[in-house]
């Protein structure tokens, strides 16, 4: 999509700056008008980009996800430009909102305005694509593959350890994108908590690991993302949750794993591809 906007014309400022002025509503107004909304286009654009999570009829699929059916529609533009922006932070949505261009926001804002508002408990489900997940978890990725990176999160009170396969490996030591094949595990940590509520940290710098969570994998191979809308797609990454037990986790919605590590397309969409390519080059 373009992002590009075309209202800064010689001249037009000042008079919209009276304007503004006149009507009260400082820098933190409305923006400067656009071309009118086309509620067919907004519904297409929805369906396309906004499904996975909103729900084409603007009922959400999850509790931390807005419902956005029969909400005001500046409302709607004012917090997409602030998504896009970054004055409003989410990572997910910013994302989201990364790849819209002005006529786009005035389309889908226009077109989830029309729509009747749903009850609170009212849910849509996931679209198949992004429920379901190919990724798989090797039986022993402790011996199989290589740990290069471990991560302490203080906002979660966790440490995380990062594991990458031979394929991701050798291709980061090349100074190649990660190709098919390559398949990241993440292990997720409760971190050991002190007497004052905060993790213990141990010799190393890093939070002493207490309890495994799950594991975050990240993996990919040929087609893998043909059926994932565009502007969620990783070329042909999947991802998955599995359990302590190595069980798949169901109900996860994985287009805001895709969503989050979409804006690292140069970096093979990991988060850790410079701690990778030291490690696969020290080996
Ligand atoms: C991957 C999931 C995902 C997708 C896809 C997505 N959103 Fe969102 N959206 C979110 C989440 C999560 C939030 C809540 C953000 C927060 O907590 O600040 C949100 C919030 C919003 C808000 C703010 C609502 C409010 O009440 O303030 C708007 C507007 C919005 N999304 C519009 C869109 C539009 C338009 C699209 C499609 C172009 C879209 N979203 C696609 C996840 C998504
Ligand atoms: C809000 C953003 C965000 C979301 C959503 C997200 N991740 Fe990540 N992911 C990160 C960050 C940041 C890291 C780096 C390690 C860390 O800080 O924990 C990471 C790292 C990873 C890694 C290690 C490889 C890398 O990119 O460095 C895997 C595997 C992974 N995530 C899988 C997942 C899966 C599976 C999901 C969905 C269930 C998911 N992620 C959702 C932000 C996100």
């Amino acid at each position: 999509m373009e992002t590009k906007q075309t209202i800064s014309r010689v001249g037009a400022k000042p008079l919209l700056h009276t304007l503004v002025l006149a009507l009260g509503l400082g820098a933190a107004g409305p923006a400067l008008p656009q071309a009118a909304a086309d509620l067919n286009a907004g519904r297409a654009k929805v369906e396309a980009n906004c499904a996975a999570c909103h729900g084409a009829n603007g009922v959400s699929v999850a509790d931390n996800i807005p419902n956005l059916a029969g909400q005001r529609g500046p409302y709607l533009e004012n917090q997409l430009r602030a998504l896009k922006s970054g004055a409003r932070r989410n990572a997910v949505m910013g994302a989201v909102a990364a790849q819209l261009s002005a006529q786009d926001i005035s389309d889908v804002a226009a077109y989830f305005a029309s729509l009747p508002g749903a009850s609170g408990t009212a849910k849509t489900a996931l679209p198949a694509a992004i429920a379901m997940s190919q990724v798989t978890i090797p039986p022993d990725h402790r011996a199989s593959m290589v740990m290069y990176q471990t991560v302490n999160r203080p906002d979660i009170n966790q440490v995380r350890y990062l594991y990458a396969n031979e394929v991701a490996l050798r291709a980061a030591r090349e100074g190649r994108d990660l190709p098919n094949g390559s398949h990241l595990v993440l292990e997720q940590h409760a971190a050991r908590l002190g007497p004052d509520g905060k993790p213990v940290m141990g010799s190393d710098g890093y939070f002493v690991a207490d309890r495994l969570i799950a594991y975050a994998v990240m993996e990919r191979q040929a087609g893998w993302g043909k059926d994932i809308p565009a502007n969620l797609r990783n070329e042909d990454w999947q991802y998955g949750v599995y359990t302590p037990a190595r069980q798949l986790r169901s109900g996860v919605n994985h287009s805001e794993c895709l969503a989050c590590h979409k804006p690292l397309d140069r970096e093979s969409y990991t988060f850790s591809i410079k701690a990778l390519t030291e490690v696969a080059k020290r080996r």
